[in-house]
């Protein structure tokens, strides 16, 4: 044991010092942040891999407002998959493989398919794949015999606006202005469906301009794993699905088994980019990136649900790890993650300026519209579900799935919680939530006459401050 005992800070030890600034307005500021070596954001913010805060209703939310979901891994590989395929599908410049339906499947059949998947049309195709007509609920929508056929139903290829494989973005938003129309089939030609592009998904474009998207324009979407079990069977299916970034998350990353779960991703998952963590050191950096991390998570006990400091007396105040933790990543030039303990804009900006790329977000999302769960009411006031991935009823349940007919006959003592559950107040949209954290982060910047996230870098001084100046910080000497 060394003989020193270091100081470690967090978020509310320390303010930034202000400097001179020519900023004039926040909006004059660029958030753009990188998630990991390959993958750039519009804003430097990730909703964390808890099941009370990320399936596909927030990653997409997420990604519209130019951050990024990490969809968490507490279900089976099937129910995880899925939630990316929702990601993914949910808009594009050219749906590759839309929804198809076959002449002769019934009015029910079209109803059944256009409820399921959440579309309004179905492109209809023989068995060879030719492009045969278009089914649109609206089509049905004052049909009542279910046993008709869709060929009946259905626009037919005549009436049919449709374009060739290639068509621009810009070309096809003139033809459907000047035809009238809301989707685009495109055909090569032998008449075969090659894709589809709908004026829902161009309308998107000028809705969300700051989407985190890939090449394609699909949203952009992470998946967390572990690292034993059926985690590389998980990783493998997660890449087929599209996932734009694998995140192995344990609790201690700087351990034998994650080392060698990320070298042994790292030589299966092709170029997909790879997040590590958790750690909270300089040498658990370190490890993590040499054995083949595009980025590094950290956080050892942070988090609102944690009680992983308490329960085991480990952990570094949040501040300190990122600290520490940035400096060793930057020698490699990849990106940290700061996860865990952002109470408020003011934090996030504290994170970034201490050498985060960008914040990891539990709390703060988990009482929004779009975060997993129902609204209760509690004395008139209405709240969702938020609990830690390693408290007692989440491992319980973890258990129960993993081995199925497992009833907890196993002594319950055996489970030595490290998180908690609990409610948090019901906050509305997650984008009007982000406008706020965002918006703080910018006057942050400004500040600092920072105008990039590297400037902010830069041009941070942090002063350590005494609970006198954390009174003097807060509302005071006012009722609220
Ligand atoms: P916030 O403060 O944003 O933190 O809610 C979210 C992060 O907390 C971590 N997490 C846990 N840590 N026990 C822990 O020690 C747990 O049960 C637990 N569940 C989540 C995780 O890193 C998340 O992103």
């Amino acid at each position: 044991m060394e003989g020193i005992i270091r100081q470690g800070l967090t978020y509310e030890d320390v303010l930034l010092v202000p400097r001179y600034s020519d900023i004039r307005s926040r909006r004059d500021v660029d958030t753009s942040a990188r998630l990991s070596r390959n993958i750039v954001l519009n804003n430097p913010i990730v909703s964390a891999n808890m099941d009370t805060v990320t399936e596909a209703d927030m990653a997409i939310a997420m990604a519209r407002a130019g951050g990024i979901g990490i969809i968490h891994r507490f279900n089976t590989v099937d129910q995880q998959v899925a939630q990316v395929r929702l990601v993914k599908r949910s808009e594009s410049f050219v749906i590759e493989n839309p929804h198809t339906i076959a002449p002769d499947e019934t009015v029910g059949e079209a109803r059944a398919l256009l409820e399921g998947h959440g579309i309004s049309s179905l492109p209809v195709v023989d068995d060879r794949g030719d492009l045969l007509g278009i089914v649109s609920s609206r089509d049905i929508l004052f049909v009542h015999d279910d046993s008709g056929h869709v060929r009946d139903v259905m626009t037919p290829h005549s009436r049919l606006i449709t374009a060739p494989v290639g068509t621009t973005i810009s070309q096809a938003e003139q033809i459907l202005q000047t035809h009238k129309v809301e989707k685009l089939p495109l055909v090569d030609q032998d008449n075969h469906l090659m894709g589809l592009i709908t004026l829902r998904d161009i309308l998107k474009l000028r809705l969300y301009p700051e989407s985190s998207k890939d090449a394609k324009g699909r949203l952009l979407v992470g998946a967390a794993v572990g690292v034993v079990g059926d985690y590389l069977e998980r990783a493998i299916e997660l890449v087929q699905a599209g996932v734009d970034v694998l995140v192995l998350d344990i609790a201690h990353g700087h351990s034998e088994n994650a080392i060698r779960a990320v070298r042994e991703l790292r030589s299966r998952i092709g170029s997909t980019d790879l997040v590590a963590g958790n750690v909270a050191t300089s040498q658990g950096t370190r490890d993590l990136v040499e054995a083949g991390a595009d980025a590094v998570k950290v956080g050892v006990g942070p988090g609102s649900i944690c009680i992983t400091r308490v329960v085991t007396g480990v952990g570094v105040p949040q501040l300190t790890a990122v600290l520490d933790s940035a400096r060793e990543a930057q020698r490699f030039g990849v990106p940290i993650i700061a996860d865990g303990g952002i109470r408020q804009s003011g934090d996030v900006t504290k994170a970034l300026a201490a050498g985060a790329s960008t914040v990891m977000v539990g709390n703060i999302l988990a009482g929004t519209r779009e975060s997993p769960g129902v609204v209760v009411m509690r004395n008139g006031r209405r709240f969702k579900a938020s609990r830690g991935m390693a408290s007692a009823e989440a491992t319980l349940q973890r258990r129960m799935r993993e081995k199925p007919g497992w009833e907890g006959e196993t002594d319950l003592t055996d489970i030595v919680p490290e998180g908690v559950e609990g409610l948090v107040p019901y906050k509305g949209d997650v984008s009007d939530v982000l406008v706020q954290l965002v918006g703080g982060l910018r006057s942050g910047m400004s500040y600092l006459g920072a105008r990039t996230l590297t400037e902010l870098q830069e041009n941070a001084e942090f002063v350590q401050i005494t609970s006198a100046g954390l009174i003097e910080s807060r509302p005071h000497d006012i009722e609220t």
